[in-house]
């Protein structure tokens, strides 16, 4: 599989803020994962879907940690400046954001890189979300199109997004439906006659490649929303380079970490 840039990268990026967001929610949510709201205007406002924020969990005066981490907006409320984002605990830092308690503020930056760009013309889109990688793709839920979510986790406690769309096929591996060859079956039987124009995509590499082939079968074009390592979310670090063929890597952070993505000719 090859990934490219977006041609669509850069210019017009909305500006990139920092702030001390007053967190207004921080709880269980569902499985393993937690549900953070942060107030953060700017933010709210401008944020695209498929952009990501830097949230520091290290406090004034302690020791750490000290490097930010890269979260998916999950949905944002542009009029109550309100942006909420769904994370598991999984190291040091999502540990330290779990003991952020309502009315404390934590240092957020965004909205940062590049997220999904919708051809004209388009009015039909595939959503494929594996896990926590769903939490990428759920402001596409902004865009005025027809959308289909297809929402994979290992059971049905862990599946999240289905608050945010309306039409999602829900698929587990504890009920044996979350195969790539099962679930390629499943949407060449449904989507053969009406195909997507575009597929968007995050969280599984397996995932990833049926995406490309369906891609190559309808003549879609195909997103996917890469993870990387950051420590600076903003191009300068250089630690966050994605896998490329030949020549400079393009930076998740600042070139995603949305790209496009082809199957092998
Ligand atoms: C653009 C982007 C959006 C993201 N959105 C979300 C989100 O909405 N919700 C969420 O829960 N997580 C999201 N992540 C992943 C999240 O940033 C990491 O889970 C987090 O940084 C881990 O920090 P930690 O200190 O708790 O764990 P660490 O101690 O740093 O790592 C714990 C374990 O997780 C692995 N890990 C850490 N970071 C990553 C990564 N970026 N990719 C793959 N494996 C990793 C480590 O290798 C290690 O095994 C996103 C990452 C990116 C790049
Ligand atoms: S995280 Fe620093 S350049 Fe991408």
């Amino acid at each position: 599989m090859t990934i490219t840039p977006l041609v669509a990268s850069s210019p017009d990026r909305p500006r990139v803020t920092w702030c001390r967001a007053e967190v207004l929610v921080n709880s269980h949510r569902a499985d393993r994962y937690r549900h953070l709201r942060l107030s953060a205007p700017d933010i709210a406002a401008t944020a695209r879907p498929g952009q990501f924020v830097m949230l520091t969990a290290a406090r004034e005066n302690t020791a750490g940690p000290l490097l930010p981490r890269p979260m998916a907006i999950y949905t944002r409320d542009a009029d109550a400046g309100t942006i909420d984002v769904l994370y598991g605990v999984v190291g040091e830092g999502t540990r330290a954001l779990s003991t952020f308690v309502p009315g404390e503020r934590m240092v957020v930056v965004g909205p940062l890189g590049q997220g999904f760009v919708l051809d004209e013309g388009t009015r039909r889109v595939l959503l494929v979300g594996r896990g926590i990688g769903v939490c990428s793709l759920t402001t596409v839920a902004e865009y005025p199109v027809e959308l289909l979510a297809v929402l994979s986790a290992r059971n049905a406690a862990a599946v999240l997004g289905t608050d945010v769309f309306g039409r999602a096929m829900v698929v587990t591996d504890a009920e044996g439906t979350s195969g790539v060859d099962v679930l390629a079956a499943r949407l060449c039987t449904e989507l053969d006659r009406r195909p997507p124009q575009q597929i968007l995509t995050c969280g599984s590499e397996r995932l990833a490649r049926m995406c490309a082939g369906l891609g190559a079968r309808w003549g879609a074009s195909v997103q996917v929303s890469l993870e990387a390592h950051m420590a600076c979310g903003l191009g300068y670090c250089h630690g966050c380079a994605a896998p490329g063929d030949t020549g400079p890597s393009p930076l998740v952070c600042r070139d995603g970490p949305v790209f496009g993505l082809s199957a092998p000719a």
